[in-house]
């Protein structure tokens, strides 16, 4: 009989730094499917193989479940009480979610005013402590790193280590799924640690022989947000998509070399675009993605457009987070869409969907 799937953990243990006597902080993460777009490729009129790995379905909705299920199974091997983020939201919810899994407390410091309503909504049916900043995610950031020195709690954003090591099992599950590595991998960049940790896997698996290639890694930001782009960090990061509205990106180092190795790219693209390519990935293949998570969608149409990524290419693109998270820009995306209203008879309900077809 197969045994139940109980986290990347159990499925990559092999890979990752836990041992036998390890208390492992699960939520069965990760697993999260591989689905290749049918309609926007014939609509391109090019022929590309996209596929996208939909980190949306994890259990707090966004891949940081990777991260944080590793992170917080190591702070709790360490001995700590409680765990503290900065964050632009998705992290916060899933710190939150994995500290009340282990029974301990998570403290989260967001910019107020800049993030998704279901991530907000989410951090507090965890029970975290929420700390709004009257800042952005940087200035954030640089404080938690300030406190963590100052009071007993384990920092659980990507700078530390072991949030790496759970993202880069994403890789592993992409090239276990295909049977080789894509010759693209795209993804929107913000702190930087998603990018980092998937190239870390594509080499560790390709060096292990599992698959003998490696993808080029290409990081799409969005144009207000996008220090990689310009070559320094941005003091006043602005998107619509506030996932990724970040301007010093801790992972910065790390980043580079993944696309110095890969022989990849950085680009950005306008807010428009992004949100154009979220709602084409809803509307025309049922995928609901937040805005940020679109973006490597939208760098990735428009390198196949240019043909800088080429026709033949087979090419993964990361859905981060899910649309759920984020309704009030849903809702603005559809505001010409405005459900009607008509009486509850049959003739009315006929005419509504006659009018419509
Ligand atoms: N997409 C989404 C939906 C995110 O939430 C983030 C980061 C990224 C992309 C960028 O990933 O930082 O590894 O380059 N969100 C962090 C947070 C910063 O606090 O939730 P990255």
């Amino acid at each position: 009989m197969q045994k139940h799937y109980t986290g990347l953990i159990e499925r990559y243990r092999d890979r990752l730094p836990v041992s036998k006597a390890t208390r492992i902080i699960s939520l069965c993460e990760g697993n999260t499917p591989l689905i290749q777009l049918q309609n926007i490729p014939r609509m391109i009129g090019k022929d590309v193989e996209i596929y996208v790995k939909f980190e949306g379905l994890n259990p707090t909705g966004s891949f940081k479940d990777r991260g944080m299920t590793m992170a917080v199974t190591k702070a709790v091997e360490s001995g700590s009480q409680a765990i503290i983020c900065a964050s632009t939201g998705n992290t916060s919810a899933s710190a939150a979610a994995y500290a009340a899994r282990a029974g301990i407390k998570a403290f989260v410091l967001i910019p107020e005013g800049k993030i998704a309503l279901g991530k907000l909504a989410q951090t507090l049916m965890y029970n975290a402590t929420i700390i709004q900043i009257n800042g952005n995610f940087d200035q954030g950031m640089e404080l938690v790193k300030e406190v963590a020195n100052h009071a007993p709690v384990s920092i659980v954003n990507s700078i530390n280590p072991f949030r790496l090591e759970g993202q880069k099992t994403a890789a592993f599950e992409i090239v276990d799924e295909l049977g080789f590595a894509p010759d693209y991998h795209c993804l929107p960049v913000g702190n930087a640690g998603n990018i980092s940790a998937y190239w870390k896997g594509y080499k560790e698996y390709a060096t292990d022989r599992v698959c003998g290639n490696r993808p080029v890694m290409c990081g799409y930001q969005a144009a207000g947000a996008a220090p990689f782009v310009a070559g320094h960090k941005i003091d006043y990061p602005e998107t619509v998509a506030t996932a990724i509205r970040i301007g010093n990106p801790q992972s910065w180092d790390l980043a580079i070399e993944a696309q110095q190795e890969s022989g990849g790219w950085f680009d950005k693209f306008a807010d428009q675009q992004i949100l154009a390519a979220q709602k084409m990935l809803s509307q025309f293949e049922g995928i609901f993605c937040e805005p940020a998570s679109a973006t490597s969608l939208a760098g990735a149409l428009n390198d196949i457009g240019t043909g800088k990524i080429p026709e033949g290419s087979k090419i993964v693109c990361t859905l981060t987070g899910n649309g759920i998270k984020d309704p009030e820009i849903a809702m603005q995306q559809c505001a010409e869409a405005k459900p009607v209203t008509i009486e509850a008879d049959l003739d009315a309900v006929k005419r509504a969907i006659l009018d419509c077809l």
